[in-house]
């Protein structure tokens, strides 16, 4: 398995604090930035995640700003991407379960460390449950061909 990460200012304690889960999980990654707390625009780490996912280099992303808002905006504009802003590890879990979602959004100023690192581990370990969920998931890529 192979995670993309990436943040902004905001959300760069915890991309760090997921980068140490991943490291101690044996997980291999490739991290986007940002690399420190100073001000940087979320949209250009997000997209280059985001592709990296699309493109079948990664199989998921972790994308973290203060709110996960923006991260989620800018990656969700990469045809294939399904990226879920989570606040909760029940979301975490049911965001993989039905909307097979490719990335996982969050926000440094949102959620606590715990948190954070509990819906990463829910995440990476929850799988599809396909069946009419497939149908749905393929509605949405419906509209990125605009024939929905
Ligand atoms: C940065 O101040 C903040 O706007 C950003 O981290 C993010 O929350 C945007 O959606």
């Amino acid at each position: 398995m192979k995670i993309a990460i990436g943040c902004d200012h905001g959300g760069f304690e915890w991309k760090e604090a997921v980068r140490g889960y991943l490291e101690e999980n044996g997980i291999d990654y490739e991290d986007f930035g940002a690399f420190s707390t100073e001000s940087v625009d979320y949209a250009p780490i997000a997209v280059k995640a985001a592709r990296t996912v699309a493109e079948g280099k990664a199989d998921y992303g972790i994308l973290i700003c203060s709110t996960g808002l923006g991260v989620s905006m800018a990656s969700n504009k990469v045809k294939g991407i399904r990226a879920a802003v989570c606040t909760n590890t029940f979301c975490a879990e049911m965001t993989r379960r039905h909307n097979n979602a490719n990335v996982l959004c969050m926000g440094g100023k949102v959620v606590d460390r715990e948190t954070a690192l509990q819906m990463v581990d829910i995440f990476l370990h929850t799988a599809f449950d396909g069946g009419r969920h497939q149908r749905r998931i393929d509605q949405i890529a419906q509209i990125e061909d605009g024939t929905l």
